[in-house]
């Protein structure tokens, strides 16, 4: 049987169950390689699985997901035509946010474009990864949006330092609890995403931010160093860099932000 009781969940999801329609697995290959694979599912469709075989992370990373020590899933979410989708990554991370802070986890922030971390004393570590995946087509765009969160510290090498849930929130927190708090902030700020886009979250991933108005290094594949003050992001999610040649506008790309 899998973690995820999807009758236990729709009673920690009280009033909004019905705004979801949750399929927990043993195993699959990856959370979201299955959603997209049901074609025409419904909004609010979410795969859960236990084990994924090959989980995805952004870049054609490998993300690994060990059963008891991590939380993986999928929803899908659709937008309707002519909705511009820049900055939707950045607003699950503000999702992921405001579901930890609401469950007591301390120190909990957001680096651009969508990483979780927590904040300790060595610094910041990787707690939860988001990839979100987008098609469009003349009746709008379908995001499948994928969510990893480390409910343990992952053993093993990685190249950023990373974190587990445990750390951040005495006790731990039951994984029927922790996937409603995330459903439950994920419809929040993508009914607010769909009607007013990123520009009415974009406060919140401010404050969320770990580098917001910190003297930092970008690193960006291909592209030389560059230094500067991160002012934010803008209403489409992109980087503000404060240079002495002006602001400049970070787009996309894999970043490395180191403070200066
Ligand atoms: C990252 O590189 O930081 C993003 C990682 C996203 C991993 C999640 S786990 C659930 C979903 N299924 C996948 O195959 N990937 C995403």
């Amino acid at each position: 049987m899998p973690l995820i009781d999807p009758v236990l969940l729709k009673t920690r999801l009280g009033n909004l169950a019905g705004r979801f329609d949750v399929d927990a697995l043993d195993a699959c290959d990856s959370t979201s390689s299955e959603l997209l694979r049901r074609v025409g599912a419904p909004a609010g469709s979410v795969v859960v699985a236990d084990r994924q075989s090959a989980g995805r992370g952004r870049r054609g990373r490998q993300w690994l997901s060990d059963p008891a020590a991590s939380l993986t899933f999928s929803l899908l979410w659709r937008l309707p035509a002519g909705h511009r989708p820049g900055g939707l990554s950045l607003a699950v991370g503000v999702a992921l946010l405001r579901a930890l802070t609401r469950l007591g986890a301390a120190g909990v922030c957001l680096k651009w474009p969508n990483d979780v971390l927590l904040a300790g004393d060595g610094g910041f570590a990787k707690l939860a990864g988001i990839l979100v995946e987008l098609t469009s087509d003349r009746r709008g765009t379908q995001a499948c949006i994928g969510i990893g969160i480390n409910l343990a510290t992952p053993a093993g090498e990685f190249a950023q330092p990373v974190a587990g849930l445990e750390r951040a929130i005495a006790g731990g927190v039951e994984r029927h609890a922790l996937l409603a708090a995330i459903l439950t902030a994920l419809v929040e700020v993508l009914d607010t995403f769909t009607v007013d886009g990123f520009a009415a979250l974009k406060t919140e991933w401010e404050r969320g931010h770990a580098w917001q108005d910190r003297p930092v290094r970008l690193l960006a594949d291909g592209e030389g160093e560059r230094s500067g003050i991160c002012r934010g992001v803008d209403a489409d999610g992109a980087l503000l860099l404060a240079t002495a040649a002006g602001v400049e506008r970070i787009l996309a790309g894999d970043l490395s932000l180191r403070a200066a």
